[in-house]
């Protein structure tokens, strides 16, 4: 059994994917030790407090300095000694130092087959609207190791998702959810974890 950390900043519906996962024998190698969130209102809070999870979050919006902010960031995880961190609709991007002392043992979601819309500005539904304009007709979601460069790391697994006509951002992220990333993100964890 590996604990797992997993960061946050929003809705957690990839975290609730691992919780789902969890409580049906899927992730038996995996303990799903703390939820870390970059917002105090994040709804994962919500969702790990229901699942029994200890949650904690660092407000970072209360530190103008990104540099500070990863340290005191890495200084809370350390002390859980995460086998293996996850970031699970993560918004920011931390300092190197973050990465280097992690390496090797955190991994991403991230909503499109990279390294297709990756890199600066590609987030959230921001990934859907890039993926949208670009007219392609198969997009999807990765897991893949985190390191210094965002949406960079060796990639752990893909899944290809149809671009339905008519799709909106909306209408095409939650696709990319439900058929993707929901799917690829336990397995990838559990994984890890047996392996490790
Ligand atoms: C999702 O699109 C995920 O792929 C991206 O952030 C968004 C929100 O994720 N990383 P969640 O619902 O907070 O897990």
């Amino acid at each position: 059994m590996l604990d797992v950390v997993v960061m946050v900043s929003g809705g957690g519906t990839n975290l609730q994917a691992l919780i789902d996962a969890k409580s049906r024998g899927e992730l038996p190698h995996v303990n799903l030790r703390a939820v870390v969130s970059s917002s105090p209102n994040a709804y994962a809070l919500t969702r790990a407090a229901d699942a029994g999870i200890e949650a904690v979050s660092l407000d970072i919006k209360l530190y103008s300095d990104r540099a500070v902010y990863t340290r005191e960031l890495r200084t809370l995880i350390r002390a859980y000694h995460p086998g293996l961190i996850v970031t699970a609709g993560f918004l920011y991007v931390l300092t190197p130092d973050f990465a280097e002392e992690f390496e090797g043992r955190i991994i991403n979601i991230h909503p499109s087959l990279l390294p297709s819309f990756g890199g600066v500005g590609c987030y959230g539904i921001h990934v859907h609207e890039k993926a949208l304009a670009a007219g392609v007709k198969v997009t999807g979601a990765t897991v893949h190791f985190v390191t210094a460069i965002p949406d960079t790391g060796p990639i752990i697994a893909q899944k290809a998702v149809e671009v339905a006509d008519g799709d909106t951002p909306e209408s095409l992220q939650r696709r990319v959810m439900e058929q993707a990333e929901w799917i690829i993100l336990p397995k990838a964890v559990e994984e890890f974890c047996a392996n490790t």
